[in-house]
C-alpha cells in the first residue's frame, strides 16, 4: 500500500492535479486519501469529486474559532488515516498544534524563491522588486509564514514585460513539477532535519 497523502486546497487545485498524475503514473509512491477544502465553491474540490476522489468541505467561516476549523480538518485527516498533508494552495495559515499532529509531514509549495517573497502574491512580489530570476519552493510547513525547510526549488527567469499574470503562468508550469518531485524524494529517501537543512543519507 502506498502512503495516504491529505490535499488541502482554497481553489482551482492545478497542484493537486499535477500530484494526483503523477501519483497515478507511478512517478510518487502515495494516493491521495482526502481532499480537504476551506472554500465550497473551490474549483480544486470540484475536480476531486469529478475524479471519484473523497472530498470534505469544512468551511471556516462556519466555525467559531481557528481552533475549532482545525479540529475539524484534523478529525477528517486522521478517519481518512492520512499520513502526509500536502497544502495545494491553501490560503490559510496552519497553528502550531496542527503541525504538531503530523511532524515533518506537511508539504506546502509556494509560486517564488524562498526565503524571498513569503506570504501572498509571491508572483506579483517578484515583479514589483525587478528581480531577474524567481520560480517556486516546496518545503516544509512550520509555525512561520513559508518558513520551513527547502525541499525543491526551480528557477523561472523573468522577461522584460512581464506581468504578475504572465510570470505566474510560467511559474505553474514548474510548480506541477517540483512539488510531485519533493513529494517523490521525501517518500522514497532517508532524510534528517540539520539546523534547518534537509540532509539526505
Ligand atoms: C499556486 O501558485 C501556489 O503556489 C500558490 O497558490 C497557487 C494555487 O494554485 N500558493 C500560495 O501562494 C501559498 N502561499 P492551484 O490551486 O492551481 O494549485
Amino acid at each position: 500500500m502506498t502512503t495516504k497523502i491529505g490535499i488541502l486546497l482554497s481553489g482551482r487545485g492545478s497542484n493537486f492535479l499535477a500530484l494526483h498524475g503523477a501519483m497515478e503514473r507511478g512517478d510518487v509512491p502515495a494516493h491521495i486519501a482526502l481532499v480537504v477544502s476551506n472554500v465550497a465553491e473551490a474549483a480544486g474540490l470540484e475536480k476531486a469529486r469529478a475524479l471519484r476522489l473523497p472530498t470534505v468541505c469544512i468551511p471556516h467561516r462556519l466555525e467559531p474559532s481557528r481552533e475549532a476549523h482545525e479540529a475539524k480538518v484534523l478529525e477528517a485527516l486522521r478517519h481518512a488515516g492520512v499520513e502526509w498533508v500536502c497544502l495545494a494552495g491553501y490560503m490559510r495559515l496552519l497553528s502550531a498544534s496542527f503541525i504538531a499532529e503530523y511532524p515533518q509531514r506537511i508539504l506546502n509549495i509556494h509560486p517564488a524563491l524562498l526565503p524571498s517573497f513569503p506570504g501572498l502574491e509571491g508572483q506579483a512580489q517578484a515583479v514589483e522588486y525587478g528581480v531577474k530570476v524567481s520560480g517556486c519552493t516546496v518545503h516544509l510547513v512550520d509555525e512561520g509564514l513559508d518558513s520551513g525547510s527547502i525541499i525543491v526549488q526551480h528557477v523561472v527567469p523573468l522577461r522584460d514585460g512581464d506581468t504578475a499574470e504572465s510570470l505566474s503562468a510560467r511559474i505553474l508550469a514548474e510548480e506541477h513539477k517540483a512539488y510531485p518531485e519533493a513529494l517523490n524524494l521525501l517518500l522514497t529517501q532517508r532524510w534528517n532535519i540539520v539546523g534547518r537543512r534537509v540532509v539526505y543519507s
